[in-house]
């Protein structure tokens, strides 16, 4: 299934991904207020022995002090992954030019996806591996705020206000045939709190 147009779809940076991020980031991409309820929102959706994947991510998780059964990573900058200390494994992957994972069927029972969604082109056949490599009643967290490398987001995430940016997520699940169960929008004084939590099905 195509969700994107050919025009919605473009970067302003349309120069491979992995040449942007080969330099580490170690940083933070929201503020602590963000990362502190996206923690609450991941210790609500996750147990003790789940296995998570967190998919386009970088040094630090942001997940719950669990104990989980096994936690692998994912992202495009190889020395971030490398200093993940909730990572048990980990691994490289472009997912504009491949979208399939190397993640058995119904292998995880949770996928987060945190402050990255923006950077998709192809998210219709992400989010139906996300969908795939879930467990039956497993839960996709994807998390976002009004931060982003703008050159790196496709023309229809920065088009968007943060409702629209609320619904193209919510559409993004449900091409993954998820169900979205929650969706969360926050704003006070510092980042704005969005998320949206799919289930499997
Ligand atoms: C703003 S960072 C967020 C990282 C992390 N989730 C966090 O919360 O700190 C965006 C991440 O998206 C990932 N990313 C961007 N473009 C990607 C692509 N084409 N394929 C795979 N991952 C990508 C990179 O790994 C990058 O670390």
């Amino acid at each position: 299934m195509t969700l994107l147009s050919e025009v919605e779809h473009q970067k302003v940076d349309q120069r491979d991904d992995d040449a942007f991020y080969d330099a580490p980031r170690f940083v933070t991409h929201a503020d602590d207020a963000f990362l502190d309820r996206l923690t609450a929102l991941y210790d609500e959706h996750t147990a003790p022995g789940d296995r998570v994947f967190d998919a386009m991510g970088s040094w630090v998780s942001h997940l719950p002090d669990t104990s989980f059964e096994r936690v692998i990573g994912h992202g495009l900058n190889e020395t971030e992954l490398a200093e993940n200390d909730r990572y048990d494994e980990w691994f490289c992957q472009n997912l504009n030019e491949t979208q399939e994972l190397p993640l058995a069927d119904d292998s995880v029972d949770v996928v987060c996806c945190a402050l990255s969604v923006q950077y998709l082109q192809f998210p219709a056949a992400v989010f139906e591996e996300f969908a795939r490599v879930l467990d039956e009643g497993g839960h996709l967290i994807v998390s976002f705020s009004n931060r982003m490398f703008p050159t790196k987001a496709v023309h229809a995430w920065r088009q968007a206000s943060m409702d629209e940016r609320s619904e193209l997520v919510a559409a993004y699940a449900r091409a993954g045939d998820l169900s979205v169960v929650d969706r969360i929008a926050e704003s006070g004084a510092g980042d704005p709190f969005f998320a949206v939590v799919a289930r499997a099905t």
